[in-house]
């Protein structure tokens, strides 16, 4: 069923929201619950479409997946099928993930190969090449890359990536566990949802050090054991209710979330006259409450968007739409994806003054936006256009809200219950 958002602008949001799990920590982590024959508790996982898609295909080749409110108990002892199909993986590239972790335990993977999507191409070449540097053997058919482990299974090597990819970082780092010999993976990505993942690994029995940094190094081992952990609170999700308090003036404070994952985000949100705060103690596992109170008006800062800890191509959209109506020009350069400025000829239609210039956006603010009818086209670019709309005069239409759903748990509940006007409705 079709779903859109009625949103009624001007109005400062205020008061507490909590933040749910991480959907990009716990998408490559259910992917790695297939490396061992146990059944595994993961908590705190986000419900989302995309994480329904993962469980589904985890169900399709064999494990059985129960749901208890926010805790997933994944029974991975039977597995009857190595093959991730067309019809699932195009609904979610991280659906590849699954390809390393099978061919690990069982010697062989396929995997309908993923098409390019709205923000870019995203080929999965770093990932083939590294599957092919721990000794597999890749045929590409029929539109399906068939991996297959040698005789003795996968042998550790050096892998020196391209580009700090995150899915490459983390498809070959959780295949290795189970590879002979040493693995060391150069130019390796940096990002939290790597070292949460490296952490749930090691708890499993694997020999994984140097997660968070460039370079990961891993000692393969025989089996791995149970796997039990809870997904951190999601870090994107945290950024675009700073970015929901900081565009309508509001002051909001965001329940438990990660600090040192949101530190360009914070920085960037301070520099445009937004007061971010630490409340309380800090929890062992770094988590504390962040209150951030927002100016009337915001003033405008440049962005360059960077692998971690630069600032995260997931919250360009967000940014960008603060940035429409902040006093003064702000440049926004895309460096991660090549087709993510989706979101601004819909927020030009709201009345944003936006030039493009190949992977640069030019805004200059505006005095004010206003209501119209949009269509979200990805997840974040949806992001961008919600936010907009709480801040435009009169209402918004956005269509097309499945996207929101793949990445934001109950966003219309959290927003109305710090004083938002969204509804959802049919249509
Ligand atoms: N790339 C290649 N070849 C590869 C892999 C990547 O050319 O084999 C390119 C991509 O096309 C892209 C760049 O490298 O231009 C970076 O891609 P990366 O592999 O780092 O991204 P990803 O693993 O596909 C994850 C998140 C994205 C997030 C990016 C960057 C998940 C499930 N997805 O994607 O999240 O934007 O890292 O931080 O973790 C989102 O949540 O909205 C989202 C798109």
């Amino acid at each position: 069923m079709m779903h859109k958002f009625l949103i009624e602008g001007e109005n400062r949001l205020l008061g507490e929201v909590e933040i749910s799990g991480s959907k990009n920590a716990a998408l490559p982590i259910l992917a790695a619950t297939l490396l061992s024959a146990e059944t595994h508790v993961l908590q705190n996982v986000p419900q989302l479409a995309d994480i329904e898609t993962m469980s589904s295909l985890l169900r399709y080749l064999g494990c059985i997946v129960t749901r208890e409110n926010d805790t997933l108990l994944i029974d991975a002892r039977a597995i009857s099928h190595v093959e991730a199909t067309y019809d699932i993986v195009r609904k979610m590239r991280a659906s590849t993930l699954v390809l390393g972790p099978l061919v690990a335990r069982f010697g062989r993977g396929r995997v309908s190969l993923p098409g390019g999507c709205a923000i870019g191409a995203r080929p999965i070449d770093l990932h083939l090449k590294g599957l092919e540097a721990l000794g597999a053997t890749i045929c590409l058919e029929h539109g399906y890359v068939d991996v297959v482990a040698p005789a003795n299974g996968l042998v550790g090597n050096r892998i020196i990536l391209d580009m700090p990819s995150v899915g490459a970082t983390e498809h070959l780092m959780t295949t290795a566990t189970l590879a002979k010999g040493t693995t060391v993976i150069e130019n390796a990505a940096r990002e939290p949802e790597i070292v949460e993942l490296a952490n749930v690994l090691i708890g499993m029995g694997a020999k994984v050090s140097g997660a968070g940094t460039s370079q990961i190094t891993i000692e393969g081992v025989e089996h791995l054991g149970q796997m039990r952990t809870a997904i951190r609170p999601d870090r994107i999700e945290s950024g675009t209710f700073i970015a929901a308090a900081a565009i309508t003036g509001g002051d909001v404070l965001l329940k438990q979330v990660s600090l040192k994952d949101l530190e360009s985000v914070i920085q960037h949100f301070g520099y445009a006259g937004c007061e971010l705060q630490p409340q309380g103690e800090v929890s062992s596992s770094g988590l504390c409450d962040l209150r951030i109170r927002a100016p009337k008006k915001l003033r405008a800062c440049d962005i360059k968007t960077a692998p971690f800890p630069g600032f995260a191509t997931d919250m360009q959209a967000q940014w960008m739409a603060c940035m429409t109506l902040a006093s003064g020009t702000s440049h926004i350069e895309e460096n991660i994806f090549e087709n993510r400025f989706m979101h601004v000829s819909e927020l030009m239609r709201m009345g944003a003054q936006i030039e493009l210039h190949g992977n640069l956006a030019i805004v200059k603010g505006v005095e004010r936006l206003s209501g119209a009818p949009v269509m979200a086209t990805d997840l974040r670019a949806s992001a961008s256009l919600v936010l907009a709309a709480l801040a435009a005069q009169g209402q918004t239409e956005i269509l097309r809200i499945y996207h929101l759903d793949r990445g934001y748990v109950a966003l219309e509940k959290k927003l109305n219950a710090l004083g938002a006007k969204v509804l959802r409705q049919e249509v």
